[in-house]
């Protein structure tokens, strides 16, 4: 008896079950051009050949899996043998689903890459059904979707629409220094003159389904919601340095200490984006030379910010960087703020959406809007009709090995999508 879906679902996602898994804490490490990414990226390519998809791989580490529908010309369609399905110009553009399969550093197992296995499980339901699309569906994966490694969040769908140019991205090093470039080439992936390639010349819409990162469908008892929007957010690095000395004789009036002007942000930073009902985050902290008996002579912190609008993400970086800077002037150290990524308000297109969370069995999905970053937005940015499936996550946890969900609230969403490409690709 031929596997049914659900089996499907649940053998793709035990292959990706052990990769990059830490022992320790449970949690994943994915980080783009690393082995079990590039073990990830082979899975996807294997279950592609399974298919019969055809894989197009761009020199940036992003894979799309086509289920072609050719359109033979006339003259052509005496003898479709002549006919190849990879010639650009001969296809209508296609709808696209998937995400990503890299993580944060220590992230959860769904983060990502639920919305690849239900993507490939949604075109197994659809084959189930004898469904034929009229336009070709595509399976995508993008790379370094979490910027955990080169600091730039969705830099493979960035550069794959050209919203990132190779010539910015290329200077862009990891935390050991080595150049994005370097990366790619030890996976072996040829980055001779690559060019964007992903616009709405191929794509007539792209649709991502992803675990939710917070807990709107638990608080509603629904297993699948449709996103309305997606905050700004930013990651902005913060240089601190002051001047090193020996812990123990230095008085401390005397000190010029980078970490105290560090702590005072870290918590300059919580209390703004508390009062204005946004976020602000210090999640990773460097220091220099990182010596207990020793005043740092720097001090590297990275802050993450998201608010509702662009105007009100602005006015929070600038009060919180204008606190800290008094506080440098009293600590007597200097401080620089840049920011690093950078991705401004996503509304999505409301009609496509409307599409897809209307009249389902059991009422509309709800619409939710979320603070997470996303390839959506970078597409959606970028003039391509864009959506977001969601599915429900039973604690909201994420960015950790806590991340969950459900294998019955999975299924939901595999059908959710298939529903939705059925619609979409009819
Ligand atoms: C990506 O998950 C982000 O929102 O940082
Ligand atoms: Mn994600
Ligand atoms: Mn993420």
């Amino acid at each position: 008896m031929e596997p049914s879906v659900p089996d499907h679902f649940e053998r793709m996602w035990a292959d990706l079950a052990p990769v990059g898994r830490s022992s320790s804490s449970g949690g994943y490490f994915r980080q783009p051009f690393t082995t079990p990414e590039r073990e990830l990226a082979a899975w996807f390519a294997e279950q592609a050949a399974a298919r019969s998809l055809r894989l197009e791989a761009d020199p940036f580490g992003n894979l799309v899996a086509w289920w072609d529908v050719p359109i033979v010309p006339d003259e052509m369609a005496a003898d479709p043998a002549d006919f190849r399905p990879s010639d650009r110009g001969l296809s209508l553009p296609g709808v696209v689903t998937g995400s990503h399969l890299d993580s944060v550093l220590d992230g959860g197992a769904y983060d990502g890459p639920l919305g690849v296995v239900s993507a490939l499980a949604a075109v197994d339901r659809l084959r189930e059904r004898g469904f034929r699309p009229s336009r070709p569906i595509g399976v995508s994966v993008f790379a370094e979707e979490e910027g955990s490694r080169f600091g730039l969040a969705c830099l493979g769908s960035r550069l794959a629409t050209g919203a990132t140019t190779w010539s910015q991205a290329r200077a862009l090093r990891d935390r050991h220094g080595v150049r994005l470039e370097e990366a790619m080439a030890t996976a072996g992936l040829e980055v001779d003159d690559p060019q964007p390639w992903l616009d709405a010349s191929r794509v007539e819409c792209f649709v991502e389904l992803h675990v939710e990162q917070g807990r709107d469908l638990v608080d509603r008892g629904r297993a699948v919601g449709v996103a309305s929007r997606i905050w700004p957010h930013g990651r902005y690095r913060i240089d601190i340095t002051g001047e090193p000395n020996h812990a123990g004789t230095t008085r401390m009036e005397d000190r010029k200490d980078p970490m105290l002007t560090y702590a005072m942000t870290a918590l300059a930073a919580n209390k703004q984006a508390r009062v204005a009902g946004q976020r602000a985050t210090f999640g990773r902290v460097e220091t220099t030379p990182n010596s207990t008996n020793s005043v740092p002579s720097a001090v590297t912190a990275w802050m993450d910010a998201r608010c509702e609008s662009e105007e009100a993400l602005a006015d929070l970086v600038a009060t919180i960087t204008r606190q800290a800077e008094e506080r440098a002037e009293r600590d007597g150290t200097s401080l620089t703020v840049t920011a690093e990524s950078v991705s401004g308000a996503v509304d999505f297109a409301p009609d496509l959406a409307a599409r897809i969370a209307g009249e389902h069995e059991g009422g509309d999905w709800p619409f939710i809007p979320t603070q997470a970053g996303h390839d959506a937005g970078i597409l959606s940015m970028q003039r391509i009709p864009s959506a977001m499936v969601f599915v429900r996550n039973p604690t909201g946890v994420s960015h950790s090995p806590a991340e969950h969900a459900e294998i019955a609230d999975c299924l939901a969403g595999v059908d959710a999508l298939a529903e939705t490409l059925e619609r979409l690709a009819r």
